[in-house]
Parts: C-alpha cells; structure tokens; sequence
C-alpha cells in the first residue's frame, strides 16, 4: 500500500505528530506499507519533488516543531489556473497515478483541504487532517496546532502586561488570525487581556477609547489590549471585500494595532505602544495537548486509509474523534461564536470588545 503525505499552508506545531501517527498507525497494522513524502506541500505533487520516507523518519519528530516535509501556500484560486502553460491539477493527478499511490493524506487548513476536496472530485483518494493554528475549520472542534499557539499568545501577552504596567502604558498587542479570532478571544482572555479586539466583533475606536478612561478612572494603571490581525472598525465591516482590501492595501504592509493606536492618540493622554507575538505563535514544539491530539488524530487519520474510507476529513467533535465528508467543510470557515458562552462571560466580568 503506497501513502502520501504532505503539508500544505501556513505550518503549525503539531505536523509531525499527526503524520507520526499516521505512519506508526499504518506500520503497525500493516507490512506492505511504503510513504511518499511531498516536499513543501502542494507544490511537490505538482512538480514530483518528493522523498520515499522510511519508518526512522517518523522517529523522534513527536516533539518537533515545523513540518520535516516542508510546506507552501499554493492558493486555492489559483489551482484551476493554467499559468505559463502549467496545468497544476493535472500534473498533480499524473504524479498521483505514476507513483501508484493508493491514497493521499493532506495535513492543511482551509484553503488546503478545498484543494483536497477539489483532487478528490478528480478522483484520487485524499483523507484530510485539521491543521492550522486559527482553530477555524469548519465541522471540528479543534484543528491541531491550536492550544499550541494559545500558550505562546498568552505568554507573550503575560510579558507585556508587565512592561505595560510599569510604565503605565495602553499596550496593543497584534495576535494572529486574520479571518477569525479565536487565538486572540482565548489567549486574551488567558492573559486578562482588558479588551479584546476580534474580526467577527467590530469595533469602534471612541468606545475603546471610552472603555479605556472608564478602567483608569477606576484606578487601573495600565491596559492591555489583544488585538487579532484581521480586527476591523465598524465602518471596515460595511465595506465591500474588494474596498475592504484596498483599505488594507493602503496600510502599505503595516498591521491594523498601528492604525488603531494613532486613531486612539486622539481620544486618550496616556502613552501607547504596539507590539506583535507573531510567527512565533506558530513555532517551537508543540504544547503536551497538540501532541496528545495530533496523535490521535493521526491514529484516526490511518484508520480512514486503512478502511479505504477515502474523501473524509478527520474531526474532533463533542470530545470523540470522527470523520466528515470533505466535501461538507471545504469552503467554509468556522467563527468565533459571538453569542456564545465564551464571549459572553468575558463581557459578564467586564471585559471590553470595543463594539458596546
Ligand atoms: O493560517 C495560519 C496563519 O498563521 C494565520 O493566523 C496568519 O494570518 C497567517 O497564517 C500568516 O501567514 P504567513 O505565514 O503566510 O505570513
């Protein structure tokens, strides 16, 4: 049985574990089994950039962060694309076919399993597995690489709470997660963050700006805000998607904390700095809970290759590991439920998201 592997999209802590556990998994029930590996995700298959992987790779890597096959952004947009006469879902099925593989398991996010789901219409066989640090795939709970990066934002944060309050600074830290924000809601409220800026909540400037003189008046020294990269104001959220990223554009590659520090310099007397965690939140090794998930996720990820149930995308929901239809996630995005318990509670104790 030939297995191939790739990592495709931004990396995450927990590549490795998910694809020793696949690899483990299959070693162990099987002795036919050989794994191709992809190097830098998509872009291998296209172009048969790969390396025949032995059971030793798979030694060692439970820890290790980063990806041992590389990975690459190959937009999804771009896949039905024929650039310089270059037909990449073609060349893909070709080197699919010409190594005989029997199936192929994708370790991506969400553009990555659209292309999945895209080769599996194609009909290759494809199993996916949730990557991705912003938690935001729809139809599982939890994408591995999460609590991962949780753990960096929120020390980082931490960090800066006391730099912030020594000099009794407003501090807008840049968390990641441009489309969504669950990073930003958790390490936030992790670090006791006092407002909490998410793209799914728009905010507007004079009620961070009100919020802010509120807690000073009550005797607070410094403000923390955790700010997560796609936060948008209320005027952005009514903009069209092409205005919307002419406003970005327009930004000239600098990140939206810095837009929302000159606005704030307005309203409020006190000194404001910026700061970014980052790709650091997607580096180092993975936290003891991605390696336990990723693990299991991988374990489940081979029993999908081994029952040839192909076209399906590992999941974590209600606490029980299980499979869906790549079909039923490709395309959509999981958001931060802004109703939700979690949102809700952190407003209950008076914690600001820039909107009320
Ligand atoms: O998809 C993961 C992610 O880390 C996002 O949170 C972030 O917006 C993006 O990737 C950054 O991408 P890049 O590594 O291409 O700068």
């Amino acid at each position: 049985m030939r297995v191939g592997f790739l990592t495709s999209g931004g990396d995450c802590q927990a590549l490795n574990a998910t694809m020793r556990g696949i690899a483990k998994t299959l070693y162990q029930q099987r002795k036919d089994i050989e794994i191709i590996g992809f190097i830098d995700g998509y872009k291998g298959l296209m172009y048969e950039n790969y390396r025949i992987m032995q059971p030793s790779d798979f030694e060692g890597i439970l820890n290790l962060g980063g990806t041992i096959l590389g990975t690459s952004r190959c937009p999804f947009k771009k896949m039905r694309v024929i650039e310089n006469g270059f037909d990449k879902v073609s060349a893909m099925k070709k080197t699919y076919q010409k190594l005989k593989l029997d199936c192929l398991a994708v370790l991506g996010g969400n553009g990555s399993l659209k292309t999945a789901h895209l080769l599996s219409q194609e009909g290759l066989n494809v199993i996916g597995l949730p990557k991705t640090i912003d938690n935001d795939t729809w139809g599982t709970d939890y994408t591995f690489g999460f609590q991962s990066a949780i753990d960096i934002a929120s020390r980082y944060l931490d960090e800066i709470q006391t730099t912030a309050y020594s000099h009794s600074r407003v501090f807008i830290v840049e968390i990641m997660g441009h489309k969504v924000g669950h990073i930003c809601l958790s390490a936030g409220i992790a670090a006791g963050a006092d407002i909490i800026l998410l793209p799914e909540i728009p905010y507007e400037i004079e009620v961070i700006a009100q919020d802010i003189q509120k807690k000073v008046q009550a005797g607070q020294k410094s403000i923390l805000i955790a700010c997560a990269e796609g936060a948008l104001s209320k005027e952005e959220s009514i903009l069209s998607k092409k205005q919307y990223k002419l406003k970005v554009a327009s930004r000239e590659g600098h990140s939206v904390v810095y837009e929302i520090a000159q606005k704030l310099s307005h309203y409020i007397d006190k000194e404001i700095r910026v700061s970014l965690a980052g790709h650091a939140q997607r580096g180092g090794s993975p936290c003891a809970y991605d390696r336990e998930m990723a693990t299991l996720m991988g374990v489940e990820g081979a029993k999908l290759i081994l029952d040839k149930n192909y076209g399906q995308l590992v999941v974590f929901v209600d606490h029980h590991l299980t499979a869906i239809p790549l079909e039923e996630t490709a395309g959509k995005l999981k958001y931060v439920d802004v109703h939700g318990d979690t949102v809700q509670n952190a407003r209950l104790m008076g914690i600001s998201f820039g909107d009320e």
